[in-house]
């Protein structure tokens, strides 16, 4: 009786403060304000605790999973005692969870589906750094937009996605979930997917959540969950504003790391969730815990027990405990025994209950659990040749001896051979939801598609990814001489990067690179496909083979994606978002570095440098070749002198000199000479990606404002410091022109 008097009296609040009507004065954030009160005045504790909690399905991956509801999570479910669910996918399979919880429970609070739909929910795009590599947020808010159609239209509301970590190791696996190694860069894809997810959130967009809030990138030694210990400097000007970006351009919410700042665990540190997330961004989202990182408090020595693990985490700000149970079990007693303030409670659940309105769930809790809207909206045509465009242009072309790329057409034999030729799964990358392997075209299809009826395909698997057996190598061989040309396909596989995938080294694994030795030896060109989730270190490929194409996990368009460019139908236009080193020594490597007291230089011995390696990287970031040519001529500033009041227009000549039309990317960097901190080498401040018929010109432009210019500084203020700054522009982050200006008071 209680309960149907409750719920009796949530329909008639709600009615009354619903979106329409009387309302139309007031703002949608004041509506929902209102309504989200008036939820939470009928709530009791229990109630509220239950929105905190957050737990897992535990289906693992693939299309074939199939899932039923266990008892306990029914029953939990009609406690109230889960506010959401990640991993319960379908809209059929949603629609069960969500009837208990607004036909069974106390107060009828619809549920909160989430996944992690990374990179596709089943049309699988390239990974998140292929992505990247595109150096096209617009195209990377494209993908975006089809993965949350994708999800929205089989139940889930919500993708632990974008991942907007700096990673400047690329032993650490995770760098493939992310943009690389550059916060500019990094943020403006960041702020892409928040937009490409969310959209105007209708039921056809999902919300987004920026994680790992923060720093989790810095593990040391590239060893997932390992601890982070970076100046605060560093955590402010380098890690912390892809966040930020992904803040201002409207993300629902984040999800605090598994990994320690200088001894403070991300779950439990009010500095970043409160005091950074909320009073200096003004953050009105709901962080999520990552999967348990709440009781692993207890791991890193900062909570006792689950309890006191709680206790630290609700108190810092951390809104949802996915998986720890921590809240659920803990929290009341916490309230009760005055170590946590109920009102803090409150104001996580508002944070939620606000999302569960925004998502409209409240008016429709099925809005999302649509079979038919299901069936029409995944795996469409539509967004399989949406992949193949992504997929297109995050190819990144490292090298072309002798112009051997874009391929004829009228080669009588082609070998494609290794371990990545003819794979179904590995395109797919890590995190690929419900991503299925028969959806994928693998090199060996996407070729045999590609070619006319003259031309022979022949393949050959060669060897494995990852063990030293060569028995496949004389079936390659022979493949090979019979064929006039190579296509070496070789890299990882897709689970050698993602979460808990650090490698200790970067070159290719098990026996690949003796099986391209073996093929050199017939004297055919080779010409490499890389697919992987992570810079390698390939100097062998790169001192021996004719090309090399990287392109990293593709996704199901991959064969498709990679014939397109190999012959040229697509002139690769992407350019590396890390820096491929050339040994997993010179780690960590990457182009916005501090100069030193000692900058390397090989003649002088007390500099810094290795002995036994050159200086620089074997592709810096920002790298990448196209079939075509590109001059940069007559770098101009419209002014030599700047003041915070005025701009700059940095001009520079670009001209396609080669055989094909192409797309460039003309990047902009700068250096500040002198600051109260040491300033990095070069730091990008913008691009623009653009198109030249053969033989077109085209001046670029770019405009630089004191606000460019800033950085955190001695004083611990972010702000510019006058001074004279260095301009470089180039088609990566070495070839570049050079120009300077001064910053004035
Ligand atoms: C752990 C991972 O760190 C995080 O990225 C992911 O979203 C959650 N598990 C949920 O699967």
């Amino acid at each position: 009786m209680k309960k149907i008097t409750a719920f009796i009296f949530v329909v008639i609040v709600l009615s009354l403060f619903s979106l329409g009507g009387n309302n139309l004065q007031k703002s949608t954030d004041e509506i929902i304000s209102e309504r989200v009160d008036s939820v939470l005045s009928l709530m009791t504790l229990e109630d509220k605790i239950g929105q905190l909690n957050q737990l897992s399905f535990g289906i693992g991956w693939g299309p074939e999973v199939k899932i039923s509801v266990p008892d306990e999570y029914k029953e939990l479910i009609r406690q109230g005692k889960i506010g959401s669910f990640l991993n319960a996918i379908g809209a059929e399979f949603t629609y069960e969870l969500q009837k208990v919880a607004v036909e069974e429970s106390p107060l009828k609070i619809p549920l909160i589906f989430g996944l992690d739909v990374i990179h596709g929910f089943k049309t699988i795009f390239p990974v998140p750094l292929g992505e990247a590599a595109t150096w096209q947020p617009e195209i990377v808010e494209m993908s975006a937009h089809y993965q949350a159609l994708e999800a929205a239209s089989a139940g889930i509301h919500w993708t632990f996605s974008p991942m907007v970590d700096i990673a400047r190791d690329p032993r650490w696996g995770r760098i493939m979930e992310g943009s690389g190694e550059d916060t500019y860069l990094g943020s403006l894809m960041a702020a892409a997917r928040v937009r490409g997810y969310q959209e105007n959130l209708s039921d056809l967009n999902i919300i987004a959540c920026a994680k790992h809030y923060a720093a989790y990138g810095g593990a040391e030694g590239g060893r997932d969950y390992n601890t982070v210990d970076i100046s605060e400097r560093t955590l402010r000007d380098v890690y912390l504003p892809p966040f930020k970006a992904a803040v201002n351009a409207g993300v629902n919410t984040l999800m605090a790391s598994f990994n320690e700042i200088g001894g403070v665990p991300s779950s439990g540190s009010k500095y970043l969730l409160k005091d950074i997330l909320r009073d200096q961004w003004g953050f009105k989202g709901f962080v999520v815990s990552d999967w348990n990182s709440i009781g692993e408090l207890i791991n890193h020595g900062f909570a006792a027990d689950l309890k006191q693990a709680g206790q630290l985490s609700l108190n810092a700000g951390l809104d949802m405990d996915m998986e720890s149970r921590s809240y659920i079990t803990h929290l009341k007693d916490l309230v009760e025994d005055d170590k946590v303030d109920e009102d803090l409670i409150d104001e996580s659940v508002k944070r939620i209950l606000r999302i569960k309105f925004m998502l409209g769930l409240f008016d429709d809790p099925y809005r999302y659990c649509n079979k038919e809207r299901e069936q029409k909206n995944i795996g469409t045509e539509e967004i399989r040749i949406a992949a193949l465009e992504v997929a297109k242009r995050s190819m990144v072309l490292l090298k072309n001896e002798k112009n051997i790329l874009p391929l004829k057409k009228n080669y009588k034999k082609i070998a494609v051979i290794g371990p990545l030729a003819n794979s179904k799964t590995n395109p797919l990358g890590g995190w690929s939801a419900l991503g299925d392997s028969v959806d994928v075209s693998t090199v060996v299809e996407g070729f045999k598609k590609y070619v006319d009826k003259k031309t022979q395909i022949l393949y050959s698997e060669g060897c494995k990814i990852d063990d030293n057996s060569t028995k496949g190598f004389k079936d390659a061989v022979n493949n090979a001489k019979k064929s006039d040309i190579i296509i070496l396909c070789l890299g990882e596989s897709r689970d050698m990067s993602g979460e808990a995938c650090s490698r200790s080294t970067l070159d290719l694994p098990g026996i690949q690179e003796g099986l391209a030795k073996e093929l050199l030896k017939t004297g055919k060109p080779i010409v490499t496909v890389l697919m992987n989730g992570r810079p390698l270190s390939i100097n062998w490929l790169n001192e021996n083979v004719s090309a090399i194409v990287e392109a990293w996990f593709p996704g199901v368009t991959a064969g498709d994606a990679i014939a397109k460019v190999l012959f040229g139908d697509y002139n690769p236009s992407g350019k590396l978002p890390a820096t491929f080193p050339r040994n997993v020594g010179q780690v960590p490597i990457y182009y916005n570095h501090k100069n030193t007291g000692r900058p390397g230089d090989l003649k002088t011995h007390y500099t810094s440098k290795y002995l036994d390696l050159p200086l620089t990287p074997l592709y810096p970031f920002g790298y990448g070749l196209s079939y075509t040519t590109f001059n940069f001529d007559n770098l101009t500033l419209s002014s030599t002198k700047i003041t915070a009041d005025d701009s700059l227009t940095v001009s520079v000549a670009v001209k396609n000199t080669g055989d094909y039309d192409g797309e460039e990317v003309v990047q902009l960097y700068v250096q500040d000479l002198v600051g109260s901190v040491t300033r990095p080498v070069k730091e990008l401040k913008g691009f623009k990606k653009i198109m030249l018929k053969r033989g077109e010109d085209k001046t670029v432009q770019f405009t630089i404002h004191e606000k460019d210019l800033k950085f955190t500084a001695a004083d611990m203020k972010f702000k510019s410091e006058p001074g004279i700054f260095k301009v470089f522009v180039g088609n990566n982050s070495v070839d570049v022109l050079e120009a300077q200006f001064e910053l004035i008071e």
